[in-house]
C-alpha cells in the first residue's frame, strides 16, 4: 500500500469523504494524513480521524494564520495533539512568498509550534516557500525531525535537510514539465523520500490543474521510479516504510 503524508480534505472541496477514501483504498492508497493547518481544518480533521481507521492527522498553524492565531489558540493546540490518531505537527512553517511584512511574527510562531513538537516528542511537517534560510534557523534551534512538505529546492539543500535528520515530501511537482526536481530526486537516497499529495493542490500531469486526489499517489510513485530507474513496487515498499517510521504509524 502507498501512504500519502500529506492532504487537505476539507468539507469546502470534498463533500463525499466516504467516497474519496473508497476511491484512496481501491488505487492502493491507505492510510493517507490530513494536514489540519487552520482553526476550523484542525477540528474537521480531527472528526474524520475519529470516523476512519485510515485517517489519521497532523495538525499545526500554517504561517498563512499567523494573524488570527493567539497563545490561547496554541495551547488549545496542545491540547488536540495528544489525541491518539494526531501523528505530528504541522503544516507549520514560513512563507515569504507574498512579502516579508510578518516575518518576525511568522517565525515566532512557528518556533512555538516547534517548541511544541519537541516536547510532545511528535515530527513536525514543515511549509517553506522563499524561505529557506530562515526556516533551516529556526529548525536548528529544536530538537526536532519529519517532512519537509512539498518538497522543491535544489540538491545542496536536500542534502542540507536530509543531514538535519528530515525527509523529503514529494508530490506532483515532480511530474510538472518544466520542474527540475526529478533531477534532484534521481541524486537523493530513496530512504529519504516521502509520498504526498497536497490535494486539493498541485494534482499531477495528467491532472494538472483538476482537483487533486490521493489516488493519485500512484502516479507520483511511478514518476519516481523512472526517475530512480528502480520498480515502483520499490519506491512504494521504502516511501511507505519511511512514512511509518517517521509518523510512527502502526
Ligand atoms: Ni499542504
Amino acid at each position: 500500500m502507498f501512504i500519502d503524508t500529506h492532504c487537505h480534505l476539507s468539507k469546502e472541496d470534498y463533500n463525499d469523504i466516504s467516497q474519496v477514501i473508497l476511491e484512496n483504498r481501491e488505487a492502493g492508497v491507505s492510510p493517507i494524513i490530513i494536514s489540519g493547518c487552520t482553526k476550523e481544518d484542525i477540528i474537521e480533521s480531527l472528526e474524520y480521524s475519529m470516523y476512519y481507521p485510515d485517517i489519521f492527522v497532523t495538525i499545526g498553524y500554517h504561517p498563512s494564520e499567523v494573524s488570527k492565531v493567539s497563545d490561547l489558540d496554541l495551547e488549545k493546540l496542545e491540547e488536540q495533539a495528544k489525541s491518539d490518531k494526531v501523528v505530528g505537527i504541522g503544516e507549520i512553517g514560513l512563507d515569504y512568498h507574498y512579502g516579508k511584512e510578518d516575518r518576525e511574527e511568522q517565525i515566532k510562531l512557528f518556533e512555538k509550534q516547534l517548541a511544541l513538537a519537541q516536547k510532545l516528542d511528535l515530527p513536525v511537517v514543515i511549509h517553506s516557500r522563499d524561505a529557506t534560510l530562515d526556516t533551516i534557523s529556526s529548525l536548528k534551534k529544536y530538537s526536532v525531525s519529519g517532512v519537509i512538505h512539498c518538497f522543491s529546492g535544489s540538491l545542496e539543500v536536500a542534502m542540507e535537510y536530509i543531514k538535519m535528520g528530515f525527509v523529503l515530501g514529494i508530490g506532483g511537482v515532480i511530474t510538472f514539465k518544466n520542474s527540475k526536481l526529478g533531477e534532484v530526486v534521481s541524486r537523493i537516497p530513496l530512504e529519504k523520500i516521502v509520498l504526498e499529495t497536497d490535494s486539493p493542490y498541485l494534482a499531477p500531469v495528467p491532472y494538472r490543474g483538476e482537483k487533486n486526489s490521493s489516488k493519485y499517489i500512484p502516479i507520483i510513485a511511478e514518476k519516481i521510479s523512472s526517475c530512480k530507474g528502480v520498480s515502483t513496487y520499490e519506491v512504494e515498499q521504502i516511501t511507505t516504510e519511511t512514512a511509518k517510521f517517521i509518523f510512527h504509524l502502526d
